[in-house]
């Protein structure tokens, strides 16, 4: 069926970011339209442009006045963690009273700690609660999320982690479009004797069983000091392209171990966090289609200075940004509201901003049709009852967006 939007305040293309693959952008990138229309049907955007221009021959179709709001390309939250139990508040107020993520991290808790309680939770338990944090995500305008597993960290866990987010995808699909990401190498149970031995005996034969299902979108590894080495994840990396299975990375958070390297290098998706980044990972990323992901939630959550944004930006890597939203690092599901506070600090221009959040974050999942406002791409939006996009994320905290009628 097709459908018309009309007398949009203002309609924010971004054809001009996709133009230029989401690099070097000028505020004035953002293409945005005053008066605006835009017709699509179920599976493409027909026309956009100025409501006085709409072709006649729209002018019969089931058309909805839009006055007084804004419309965006779809908000996507590329990287979140949101299938787990329990919580670690006990962890927060740790840090607070002085505590370091790692030291929480060495003594037991952290991941493993999660780990602990996803494993006590039922699939239905860990179905629903992902159901209710999936439906507050959409309900501040975000319609494309990733969901990563790895809280179970043992073989049938792991297994069915992946496949209650394969549940919940065909469950909201196509009105929330979910990805799922394989991270059963979030961490090292203390039982197995060192990272290799639990890639051995639970990631790479999972991987190898789930492949065929066609479920999985991604693989995702924690490259980390103490966590997973170089070795694993290159290895992790060969095994899922020979498998035709696309690749994303947490890369160089707590240290720079050159993981924006490797990201590059096996051609992935995203890498991810990028804290500790170095010049050369930043020439690496500039020359490849990899999407730098940061996730600033996380470095005000756990108390570390924010990625450097603005040399990245100036080097022309493509940025995006997520909420990383998990029990531990980042307890919060908001990404609009992640983005308002850090694009100050980041020193990000307006473009940078909303492309990080869909064009570019679209891209960090491999959502190609998706990102802009024009003809030929899939109809995805985030709307807003408000009457500039300035005002979205002025008004930081606050809710603007409203459904898709
Ligand atoms: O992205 N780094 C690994 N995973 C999460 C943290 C998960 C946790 O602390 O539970 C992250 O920050
Ligand atoms: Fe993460």
């Amino acid at each position: 069926m097709i459908k018309v939007y009309r007398h949009l305040n203002q309609l924010v293309t971004l054809s001009p970011c996709l133009q230029k693959d989401g690099r070097h952008l000028l505020p004035e990138d953002l293409g945005i339209i005053e008066s605006a229309a835009v017709v699509f049907d179920d599976h493409s955007i027909l026309w956009a442009g100025s409501d006085d221009q709409l072709p006649t021959e729209y002018s019969k179709e089931k058309s909805f006045n839009l006055t007084g709001h804004v419309l965006t390309p779809e908000i996507v939250d590329s990287h979140t963690h949101l299938i787990f139990g329990g919580d670690r508040s006990s962890e927060y107020a740790d840090r607070l009273n002085g505590t370091s993520y790692e030291e929480i991290a060495k003594r037991g808790g952290g991941i493993l700690f999660t780990m602990k309680e996803t494993n006590a939770a039922s699939p239905d338990e860990l179905f629903q609660k992902a159901c209710e944090r999936i439906e507050r995500i959409h309900s501040y305008g975000v319609g494309s999320i990733e969901i990563k597993s790895g809280y179970g960290l043992n073989y049938a866990k792991e297994k069915a982690l992946s496949l209650i987010i394969d549940r919940l995808k065909k469950k909201y699909a196509p009105k929330i479009q979910i990805r799922n990401t394989f991270l059963a190498a979030h961490d090292v149970p203390k039982s197995f004797a060192s990272s290799a031995d639990y890639m051995k005996e639970v990631v790479f034969p999972l991987l190898t069983e789930l492949a065929p299902l066609d479920v999985i979108d991604a693989v995702d590894i924690f490259h980390e000091k103490n966590y997973f080495t170089t070795e694993d994840t290159e290895a992790l990396f060969s095994h899922a392209r020979s498998l035709g299975i696309s690749r994303k990375l947490h890369a160089d958070e707590l240290n720079d171990n050159h993981g924006a390297e490797i990201a590059a290098r096996f051609h992935c998706l995203s890498a991810d966090h990028l804290l500790k980044i170095s010049d050369s990972s930043i020439e690496a990323l500039k020359k490849s289609q990899t999407v730098a992901t940061l996730l600033p939630g996380t470095a005000f959550f756990i108390g570390k200075p924010l990625a450097p944004a603005r040399r990245m930006l100036d080097a022309g890597l493509k940025l995006a940004l997520a909420s990383d939203f998990n029990p531990g690092s980042c307890h919060c599901d908001n990404l609009l509201l992640i983005a308002s506070v850090s694009a100050q600090q980041l020193k990000l221009n307006q473009a940078e901003l909303w492309t990080a959040i869909t064009l570019n974050a679209a891209h960090a999942l491999g959502l190609h049709s998706q990102g802009a406002i024009q003809a030929g791409l899939n109809p995805r939006f985030t709307l807003f009852k408000t009457e500039t996009l300035s005002q979205v994320t002025y008004s930081w905290g606050r809710n603007l967006s409203v459904s898709l009628p």
